[in-house]
């Protein structure tokens, strides 16, 4: 009989303490260590067997080609490196409400005409989850659902259905007899999650879990969760309530901070595959204090807009106001205009505006964050053909930034015909053009305004 070992785990952070105490010595949170029982140590390494694991050597090994299962939904795959690993676990966090059982589902039915799911719901009767399946047009799939929440159960289902995906909606609603916790607790969603990546680490079963964020931002005991699994992917409501951004935060398998675009329609979550389309809008007519620059997220360009409104200050101190960019580097960006361009801006109210509520943290959006400044400051709209990117440094220089060619090839894609950038991101072997491109590289702030000063 297996031996069970009493711990007191942190309600917050689900870090493990021998005896119980006030306060939680990893995140100093007080009064949350809840007893738990686990299976001892030793109990566990008794399954290992008396021949011990065995041991490779590197060069031996042979690494085998990533078999990967297609979602269906390309900006989904992408987020995961290329589709589902068998044998790996994703988390899929998100707010209430941001479309996770959604998506799920609609993998769900995909991944479903080829292969065995499981589709565990411990949310949603049976009833709702064919209500959602009727709204997105897919009541007719061979899917397997299950309503249960024992992980026990599961396991046992799972393994009479040998699933190749399993979807766990939610991993907060599951509980494991494993440990007298209530469910919800961090004790209950680490042992429940911990048999569940054993079962998939097992069969080769690819494992998704849902799980929610706290009223904090985070999850329930994110951090015994995040060393867990493979993946770690966040479905996220942006400031347009239509759209959702699917984030990956952590991937074994592939480049974290990759970002996949969404829609919310009537009949579910909709990939945004081209999402530079979306934010711009080209057919209007040119406006002061609006440029247009190429913001590089995850591994692909998106063209966006940045709206600035200079405005003279009634009183007190200046106004810097932004929405979607920092305000310090608004700050420091400012200072450069001064310095470098002459332009007292102390009496002037700053707003800055990124549109389509997208953030730009990228230093590249430098350049036209000070045109539209300057445009809204003169009150002379800037062409609606031009893009400009380029870091703007402290003395006044432009300074190259990552992926040039790929931006402008994103620019000349959307039919922008003049583009201001960094000398150094000037394309090799260039007559001045990229395609019908027309490119002005500038080494210095004032070559720039200059340039813009020409053509306003
Ligand atoms: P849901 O997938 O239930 O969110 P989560 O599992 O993350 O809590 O999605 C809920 C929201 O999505 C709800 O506000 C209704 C909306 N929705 C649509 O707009 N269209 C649809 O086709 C579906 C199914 C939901
Ligand atoms: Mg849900």
């Amino acid at each position: 009989m297996s031996k069970v070992k009493t711990s007191f785990v942190c309600n917050e952070c689900g870090v493990d303490h021998v005896q119980w105490q006030g306060q939680c010595n990893a995140c100093g949170t007080w009064n949350s260590l809840r007893e738990m029982r686990l299976p001892a140590r030793a109990a566990r390494t008794d399954r290992i067997g008396a021949a011990g694991p065995r041991v490779a050597t590197l060069c031996d090994l042979e690494a085998k080609p990533a078999v990967r299962i297609s979602t269906g939904i390309g900006e989904l795959n992408r987020v995961l490196g290329g589709g589902l690993v068998p044998g790996s676990a994703v988390l899929l966090g998100g707010d209430p409400g941001a479309g996770k059982s959604t998506l799920l589902l609609q993998v769900s039915a995909h991944v479903s005409t080829q292969r065995q799911v499981l589709y565990i719901t411990g949310e949603e009767s049976l009833d709702q989850l064919a209500m959602r399946a009727r709204r997105l047009h897919l009541e007719d799939r061979k899917l397997s659902i299950c309503s249960e929440t024992a992980v026990e159960s599961i396991i046992r289902v799972a393994e009479s259905q040998t699933p190749d995906l399993l979807v766990i909606d939610s991993v907060q609603t599951v509980h494991t007899q494993v440990t007298g916790s209530a469910p919800g607790t961090v004790a209950q969603v680490r042992e429940s999650a911990a048999l569940l990546v054993q079962f998939a680490k097992r069969t080769g079963a690819s494992l998704i879990l849902i799980g929610h964020v706290n009223k904090e931002g985070n999850l329930a005991g994110p951090k015994v969760l995040e060393h867990m699994i493979d993946c770690f992917i966040m479905l996220e409501s942006g400031a347009d309530p239509r759209f959702r951004n699917l984030r990956g935060l952590k991937n074994r398998f592939g480049a974290v901070g990759e970002l996949g675009m969404f829609a919310m329609l009537e009949d579910g979550l909709r990939e945004i595959a081209n999402p530079s389309a979306i934010f711009l809008n080209q057919n209007a007519d040119p406006a002061a204090g609006s440029v247009v620059t190429v913001f590089w997220e995850g591994s692909r360009p998106i063209l966006v807009e940045v709206q600035a409104l200079v405005d003279s200050c009634q009183g007190g101190y200046a106004r810097r106001v932004t929405v979607g960019f920092e305000q310090n580097r608004l700050i420091l960006q400012l200072a450069v205009l001064h310095k470098h361009g002459g332009l007292i801006m102390a009496d002037q109210d700053v707003f800055l505006n990124v549109v389509g509520g997208l953030k730009v943290t990228e230093t590249a959006s430098d350049l036209a964050v000070l045109l539209a400044i300057l445009s809204s400051l003169r009150f002379r709209p800037l062409p609606r053909d031009l893009i400009a990117f380029g870091e703007v440094g402290l003395s006044g220089e432009i300074r190259p930034v990552s992926h040039g060619q790929e931006r402008l090839r994103e620019a000349q894609r959307h039919g922008f015909r003049q583009a201001l950038i960094p000398e150094g991101n000037r394309p090799k072997g260039d007559h001045g053009a990229f395609g019908e491109l027309a490119i002005h590289p500038v080494r210095r702030l004032t070559e720039a305004l200059e340039w813009a000063g020409a053509i306003f």
